[in-house]
């Protein structure tokens, strides 16, 4: 049957994400993970970002570009636990490594941003994957020693305000250059 065939081909294609020619796909490959159990809520009430919760796509198609703004610090400890937490949870780890050190796929840790270092872009890229990225006009500034599509983790990571807390884990983690935490200028 070809039509059989052709399926599982694109099945194939579609689920093999993976950096680095590694043979064995992420340890937790994203559509696998379960939903997120519960995060300690930090501080609900102070923190919470303004408006309502929305998914990750829904919130990046809905503003402007160059507009979203982290709501937290990366100094806010219970943030960066419940962050963490979440970063496990989506499986982000099985491509970035425990830590956003690296591991299959590029490290988050460091100053070399791919698409760039601002809280706007990095939200962008983890919500619609690389690819929906570059259909948005955003383009591929640097590249890391590994390259590959980012998928698009706004299907799996369930609100915007989830999507923050992992990226204030990823900037407590970062330690390349001070200038270049958010995007090098020039
Ligand atoms: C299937 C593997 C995979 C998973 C799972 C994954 N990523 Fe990625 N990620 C990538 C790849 C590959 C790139 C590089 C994209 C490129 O070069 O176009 C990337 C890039 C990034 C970058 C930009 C890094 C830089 O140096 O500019 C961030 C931030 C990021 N991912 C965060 C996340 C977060 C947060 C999660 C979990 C919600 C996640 N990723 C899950 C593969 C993955």
């Amino acid at each position: 049957m070809l039509k059989r065939t052709l399926i599982l081909c694109v099945l194939a294609l579609t689920s093999s994400v993976s950096c680095a020619q590694q043979q064995s796909p992420p340890a937790t490959p994203p559509a696998a993970v379960a939903a997120p159990t519960e995060v300690p809520a930090a501080a609900p009430a102070a923190a919470a970002p303004a408006g309502e919760a929305m998914t990750p796509v829904a919130r990046a198609d809905a503003a402007a570009q160059g507009s979203l703004k982290n709501p937290y610090k990366d100094d806010d400890a219970a943030v960066v636990a419940a962050g963490n937490k979440l970063y496990f949870n989506y499986g982000c780890n099985g491509c970035h490594g425990g830590n956003g050190g690296g591991g299959m796929c590029p490290p988050l840790t460091n100053d070399t941003w791919v698409y760039g270092g601002d809280d706007d872009t990095l939200f962008r890229l983890v919500a619609y994957g690389s690819q929906i990225l570059q259909s948005k006009g955003y383009s591929r500034k640097a590249q890391e020693n590994v390259v590959g599509p980012m998928p698009q983790m706004g299907q799996v990571v369930k609100t915007d305000d989830d999507l923050w807390r992992i990226l204030t884990f990823v900037r407590s983690n970062y330690h390349g250059a001070p200038e270049c935490k958010f995007g090098c200028k020039g």
